[in-house]
């Protein structure tokens, strides 16, 4: 059997939020180092950053960019990173067991998105750190002047404050690998004194209190539960973070990576609207998805990329991604999407090099990897409102989450434009695949676009020296008539389609 999907206005979820396109930006492997920062590449601007790189994060349409990490800030001093280049210290960095040399540091990274047109949102170190640190780099970053370290910046050419509203309390910190990992009361206890302090210099800021580190955590659920508790009046997301890749040769299970990632949000919001209700506040609690992505966590532990040696800017979790991992990307977004009335932040992990929709090389060439692509679509289509579509589609048995549906699709829709998008993708590895989609109830008339990511391959990825094997392609299947839009998807495909 084929797959039909209903489409109505009635059924909004929420609106389309930039910031569900957010990314993240570490210092770890070459993400910063030999990657958005070489000084002497050919496009490097005068403060090293390469505008080859800038226009590709621009045409990526990311939104929020979260910074300095990851594990990487559970060890970092931000002072080491601003003032005179050439008097700033290098450092071990205990996370991935490299040197961090601070020549990028917060001046040059607000600089840098600015160029690129992204709202940069920050974490503190909660991990080494604690209050009263998390207090200097507030008033560093956003009190406009006339304070130490307010006029510190300034002095360092940062003249307007800022104005960074999103802060992570830290990363990770239920992790036993983070530096200052905690259990989830003590770090409950600091994220809620940091988070009332910071809210005492700024009631409007929006905090982010650390969920799990993924669902498979043995504390996952138990310490949401805890955290809130502590933090609920004063923080205002719980992050959560998945990581995902293909094991064993099991495609079939790993294209269904999404059901993982709603199950993941729906237990933390059911553990945070139980806080909600013991705490009889009124509020209630957004998620912000941090860090999200595949990645082939496994191969990269039996590697030896992170080693004994301390090195600059080693190539560590440079993962070249496939079609099929392009594919689970964009159900991932889907998901993320479906969720827009709680998922309020999302961070793509990362962005340059490091498990990343963009790579480069030294002195050469920056491209897009095959997963770029349909975050680059979505990012550009989805507008207004999301429509949770009613699917009736056949289903497939995956060895991990049972029997999962073979089409999965989001829609959005701008009443103000008139315009219309739905994103699909579908997970059969052998057949295509055609879709009925009644838009009729949006007045639907007109086929703008249709884009389809698939390659005969699954396994096909784009390189140095291929650098567009896999690209979306015009869907020439796609038909819209009376209200009705056809498409046939081929097998383990993303697609995007736009009408008005
Ligand atoms: O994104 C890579 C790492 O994954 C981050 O540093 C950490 O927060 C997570 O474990």
């Amino acid at each position: 059997p084929e797959a039909t999907i209903l489409l109505d206005p009635l059924h909004a979820v929420g609106p389309v939020r930039r910031r569900t396109f957010g990314s993240f930006v570490e210092h770890l492997g070459r993400c910063v180092y030999d990657g958005l920062y070489e000084p002497g590449h050919p496009t490097a601007n005068d403060d090293g950053f390469r505008l080859d790189v800038v226009e590709l994060v621009r045409e990526l349409g990311s939104s929020t960019i979260r910074y300095p990490g990851g594990n990487f800030v559970s060890g970092y001093k931000w002072e080491d990173g601003v003032g005179p280049r050439e008097q700033r210290p290098v450092r071990r960095d205990l996370a991935w067991h490299s040197l961090e040399s601070n020549q990028v540091g917060t001046d040059e990274f607000a600089r840098w998105c600015a160029l690129t047109g992204s709202e940069l949102m920050l974490a503190v170190n909660l991990g080494t750190r604690g209050t009263a640190e998390a207090l200097d780099l507030l008033e560093y970053v956003n009190h406009p002047s006339g304070t130490a370290l307010s006029d510190q910046r300034i002095a360092n050419g940062g003249t307007e404050p800022y104005g960074v509203r999103m802060w992570c309390l830290g990363n990770e910190m239920d992790g036993p690998w983070q530096v200052g990992h905690l259990s989830a009361d003590d770090y409950g206890k600091i994220a809620s004194r940091t988070a009332s302090a910071m809210k005492m210099a700024d009631d409007s800021l929006e905090l982010v209190v650390c969920g799990s580190s993924g669902s498979s955590m043995p504390t996952f659920g138990e310490w949401e539960r805890v955290v809130l508790e502590h933090t609920y009046d004063s923080v205002d997301y719980i992050s959560c973070h998945a990581y995902y890749q293909e094991r064993k040769g099991d495609l079939g299970s790993f294209l269904a990576s999404s059901v993982d990632m709603q199950f993941f949000i729906d237990t933390v919001i059911a553990t945070a609207d139980h806080v909600k209700h013991r705490l009889r506040s009124t509020k209630t609690m957004l998620l912000s998805f941090d860090e999200w992505n595949i990645w082939y966590l496994d191969e990269h532990q039996a590697s030896d990329e992170v080693n004994d040696e301390w090195r600059f800017a080693p190539r560590q979790l440079e993962d070249v991604y496939s079609a099929a991992d392009a594919v689970v990307l964009g159900s991932l977004l889907i998901t993320l999407l479906k969720n827009t009335d709680r998922v309020a932040s999302a961070s793509l992990a990362q962005l340059v090099n490091v498990i990343a929709p963009i790579m480069t090389e030294p002195g050469g060439d920056a491209w897009r990897q095959t997963t770029f692509h349909p975050f680059s679509i979505t990012s550009r289509l989805a507008a207004g409102t999301v429509l949770r579509p009613v699917i009736d589609s056949p289903r497939y048995d995956t060895a991990v989450y049972g029997e999962v549906d073979l089409i999965d699709s989001v829609a959005t829709w701008d009443a103000a434009t008139g315009r219309g998008a739905v994103f699909l993708v579908n997970r059969d590895q052998t057949s295509e695949r055609t879709v009925t989609i009644d838009a009729s109830s949006l007045g639907a008339a007109q086929l703008v676009e249709s884009l389809t990511l698939s390659d005969d391959d699954v396994y096909a990825k784009n390189t140095l020296t291929d650098q567009n094997r896999v690209t979306p392609h015009p869907n020439a299947t796609a038909t819209l008539s009376a209200g009705i839009l056809t498409v046939t998807l081929p097998p383990v495909s993303w697609t995007a389609l736009s009408f008005r």
